[in-house]
């Protein structure tokens, strides 16, 4: 099976997990899109009744294209349950996420949900996380200079543009600069604390200690693994 085909066995299988009434967070990425074309099916043909949080704007017009009704985080009181794609996954359950560049309100979301599900194909599973660009999302004014303190850290930081060589600009009006770390991150909590006391970050990429169950698409079927 190529990666696709892993990602929308992923997205069907997470589906499941969501019943009636539920207010469900909604990652972003390939993989949470094959989710939201289940969960528009099940409305549509299982009367499923769901509200969904919606955490970037691609997201939202996909679901809402299809239906699928949707609140903002602060419309809610708490969200059953936030089922999102991710970058890498550790052994230990740390992951990085960004890669979108949603991450801000992923972890938003993720925050506030009573359970976080990741889906992902076999390919985001790492020993140690670190080998893919970890994403900091930096206010606009000064992002010059945090760059320049990332670089004397060794961190080998590069902005990130889009096709048309401009700057990527988040759903928040920010830039996004991505840590081409290379070495696996020895202590991504202490990385994670470093970075965000750097005035003009506002959130990184590390998701630590957040998730509770991993949904896997490998070529030998689908593999569920619980952190908690
Ligand atoms: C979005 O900013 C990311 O955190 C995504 O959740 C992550 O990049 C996974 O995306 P894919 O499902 O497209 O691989």
């Amino acid at each position: 099976m190529n990666q696709d085909a892993l990602k929308k066995q992923v997205g069907i299988e997470a589906a499941r997990h969501i019943k009636n009434d539920m207010i469900v967070g909604l990652g972003t990425g390939s993989t949470v899109a094959y989710l939201i074309d289940e969960i528009a099916r099940r409305i549509k043909e299982e009367k499923l009744t769901i509200t969904g949080v919606s955490t970037s704007n691609a997201t939202s017009k996909h679901a809402k294209k299809l239906g699928i009704p949707l609140k903002t985080i602060d419309e809610v009181d708490f969200v059953d349950l936030t089922i999102d794609g991710a970058d890498e996954i550790s052994a230990d359950f740390q992951g990085i996420k960004g890669g979108g560049g949603a991450l801000l309100f992923e972890k938003i979301v993720a925050n506030y949900s009573r359970k976080y599900i990741w889906i992902v194909d076999e390919s985001k599973l790492v020993d140690k996380i670190g080998n893919f660009p970890l994403p900091i999302e930096v206010v606009v004014y000064g992002a010059k200079q945090i760059y320049k303190i990332l670089e004397n850290k060794g961190y080998h930081p590069q902005f990130r543009y889009k096709k048309n060589k401009n700057f990527f600009v988040t759903d928040n009006g920010n830039f996004i600069i991505d840590l081409h770390l290379i070495d696996p991150i020895k202590d991504p909590t202490a990385l994670g604390g470093e970075l965000k006391k750097m005035v003009g970050v506002i959130e990184h990429g590390l998701f630590l200690n957040m998730v509770d169950t991993v949904i896997i698409g490998t070529n030998t079927g689908i593999q569920v693994l619980n952190a908690t």
